[in-house]
């Protein structure tokens, strides 16, 4: 049997979409990413939302947008993808990595506080797999005094909550990625929420090069109107035209989720008598299960991999920990001694096949062949 990584949900019957929109003036951004932006500020309960062409140009855009630059620190997570400190890096500032639990694998206040410098102007929290971090403890260990903005990595965490709470509500801003395999998706996209108008209009401005009115604004009174520039930006903004494809998933969003729950639940349950280990859940958390990590540990790892992949399942590497990466590890000369749990959890983890159109046939192959090849593996070594 062939099980692949990830089958995507998008029916060829989505064109119709695209034909709606083929109908109006407006193949960029236009009325229906207005649409897509109010159903985004209901569901997380925020007064803002902006569509962006990638979670990566959004987190630029934001950090534009609060004039993070030279000089300045970021904190960032080591355990997440390369995304979350690149965007630090393509705006100037500098990336300071932390640990995570081992556990959860996510970054903790404790952790966030002992990172934080003079030169600290942001943190980024990032859900991973799904999970959220506890971003009210880590707001509320921030110094009197000391402007950190907190900008959540959503990239992996649509649905998920913390204490019933969505993303989005104590953080400065939260990010999304509508890239192919995540939960929402319209191929490549994104989108930022934020309580905050100040920024919101900064954001507005910095996902299209800093201009001061975009193309549907310069022409919406009937009479052309100049722009201006006061701040650098760059260019985010999602065109109509993928942004049709949103709606409709975020309205059925939950059924969804279900499906994502009760196969998360019967690989764990598969898994509980094996050595293969999973991340912990906290209970305060509604997780949006989007990837599914096993972790076999360091001397099988690679082997596990081609296993995987000589019985024709599709597996990645989630991640390997950003710090152990040539770029980082030599520019910041980095010590991988301040990040044992990020690169034990790094060098051992492989996430399997989990999305709503896997067959129960598909889930029960890949769970054999984790019981029958996998552990056996792990127990040999
Ligand atoms: C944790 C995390 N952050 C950021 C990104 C970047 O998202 P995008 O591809 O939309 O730029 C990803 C993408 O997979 C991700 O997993």
């Amino acid at each position: 049997m062939n099980v692949p990584f990830y089958r995507h949900s998008l029916t060829p019957d989505n064109s119709k979409y695209v034909e709606a929109v083929l109908k109006t003036p407006f193949l960029t951004s236009g009325p229906i990413g207005k649409e897509v932006e109010s159903q985004l500020c209901e569901y997380f309960n925020v007064s803002h939302a902006k569509l962006v062409n990638s979670w990566t140009n959004g987190a630029v855009a934001t950090l534009l947008a609060m004039d993070i630059g030279p000089g300045d620190e970021v904190i960032v997570p080591a355990m997440t993808f390369v995304a979350t400190a690149n965007v630090v890096e393509l705006v100037g500032a500098k990336p300071v990595f932390i640990d995570c639990d081992p556990n959860t694998l996510l970054i903790t206040p404790e952790l966030v506080k002992a990172a934080i410098t003079e030169k600290t102007k942001a943190v980024i929290p990032v859900h991973m797999y799904g999970q959220m971090c506890d971003v009210k403890a880590i707001k509320n260990i921030i110094p009197t005094g000391q402007k950190i903005s907190i900008i959540e990595d959503c990239a992996h965490s649509f649905e998920a909550k913390y204490n019933d709470e969505r993303p989005g509500k104590y953080s400065d801003a939260a990010i999304f990625s509508f890239y192919a395999t995540k939960n929402v998706t319209c191929g490549e996209g994104g989108a930022i929420i934020t309580n905050g108008a100040n920024l919101f209009e900064r954001i507005t401005q910095s996902i299209l090069h800093g201009m001061s009115a975009g193309a549907a604004d310069r022409f919406k009174t009937g009479q052309y109107k100049h722009w201006g520039m006061e701040h650098l930006g760059t260019k985010a903004n999602l065109p109509d035209l993928l942004a049709c494809f949103l709606p409709n998933q975020i309205k059925t969003i939950d059924e969804r989720l279900t499906i994502r729950e009760k196969i998360a639940q019967k690989y764990k349950n598969s898994l509980q008598e094996s050595r293969i280990a999973i991340p912990t859940i906290n209970k305060k958390t509604t997780h949006s299960r989007h990837l599914f990590p096993i972790h076999v540990g360091l001397k099988i790892r690679d082997q596990a991999l081609k296993v995987l992949g000589e019985m024709q399942i599709g597996a990645t590497v989630n991640y390997r920990a950003v710090p152990t990466l040539v770029y980082y590890l030599k520019k910041y000369e980095l010590d991988r001694n301040d990040y044992p749990n990020s690169i034990s959890w790094g060098e051992g983890t492989i996430s399997i096949p989990l999305f709503p159109g896997m067959t129960e046939k598909e889930q029960e192959y890949v769970i054999e062949v984790l019981v029958n090849k996998i552990d056996k593996l792990i127990g040999k070594n």
